[in-house]
C-alpha cells in the first residue's frame, strides 16, 4: 500500500505520516527533509540558495539513509529549504529517489508538498492535511518550545505564511490538494483526533 500525505508547511502531516506508517507495517519518508538537506549542503558550501547548478548537483548527490533530521528540522533550515524546493532542476532530480522509496514492499507513506500530484500520482491512499495558519503557528511554536527554544509565535506564524505563499506560487509542482486526496481540517483535533480520521480514510480507501 502506498499512502501519499500533502499539506502546508506545520500542518502535522509528518507527525500523521510517521504513525500511520507505525500503524500499517509501512516504511516513511518525510520528503520535505530531502528539500532541508539540499538547502543544508548549500548553506554549508556557502553557495546562493537560488544557484540551480549547485543545488540540482547537491540533490542528485543525497543519500536518504543519512538524513538527519534533528539538524535538519532546526527553523533556520525551513525557508532555506522553501527556495531551493523551487528549482525545477531540484525537484527533477529528487523524483526517481521518492518514487524508487516508494516501490519498495510493503509499501511506503511519504508525505510532502506533490506527492499526491506529481510523485505518486497512483497511490492507494491521498489526504491533503490542513489547518488555519494561526493553529499551525501555535503548534510549531509549542513543539519549539518544548526543544527549549524561546520563540515569538507571530513571527513563526509570518513565516508560515511567507512559506505557503512560496510553495504554493511556485510553477513546478506547487502546493495544491490533488484532485482525489482527502482532505482533513485538523484545525479543531487533536494528535490522537487527528490520528484516528487518517486511519479511518485510509482503511475506507482499503475497502
Ligand atoms: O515539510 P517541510 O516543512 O519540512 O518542507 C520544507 C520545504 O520543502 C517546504 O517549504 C517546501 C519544500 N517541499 C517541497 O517543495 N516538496 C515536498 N514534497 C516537500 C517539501
Amino acid at each position: 500500500m502506498i499512502i501519499a500525505i500533502d499539506g502546508p508547511a506545520a500542518s502535522g502531516k509528518g507527525t500523521l505520516g510517521k504513525r500511520l506508517a507505525a500503524h500499517f507495517g509501512l516504511r516513511h519518508l518525510d520528503t520535505g527533509l530531502l528539500y532541508r538537506a539540499v538547502a543544508h549542503a548549500l548553506v554549508v558550501k556557502g553557495a546562493k540558495l537560488d544557484d540551480p547548478t549547485i543545488a540540482e548537483a547537491a540533490a542528485r548527490t543525497l543519500d536518504v539513509a543519512q538524513l538527519d533530521e534533528a539538524k535538519l528540522k532546526a527553523r533556520g533550515m525551513a525557508e532555506p529549504a522553501s527556495i531551493v524546493s523551487a528549482i525545477p532542476q531540484v525537484r527533477a532530480a529528487l523524483v526517481d529517489l521518492q518514487r524508487n522509496f516508494a516501490a519498495v514492499a510493503p509499501g511506503a507513506v511519504l508525505d510532502g508538498r506533490d506527492i499526491g500530484t506529481v510523485i505518486l500520482p497512483d497511490a492507494d491512499v491521498k489526504i491533503y492535511v490542513d489547518a488555519t495558519p494561526q493553529v499551525r503557528a501555535r503548534r510549531r511554536a509549542t513543539e519549539f518550545r518544548a526543544k527549549g527554544e524561546n520563540v515569538d509565535e507571530a513571527l513563526i506564524l509570518d513565516d508560515i505564511c511567507r512559506r505557503d505563499e512560496r510553495d504554493r506560487s511556485r510553477t513546478v509542482a506547487p502546493l495544491v490538494p490533488a484532485k482525489d486526496a482527502h482532505v482533513l481540517d485538523t484545525s479543531d483535533l487533536d494528535v490522537e483526533a487527528a490520528f484516528a480520521a487518517a486511519v479511518a480514510i485510509v482503511e475506507a480507501a482499503r475497502r
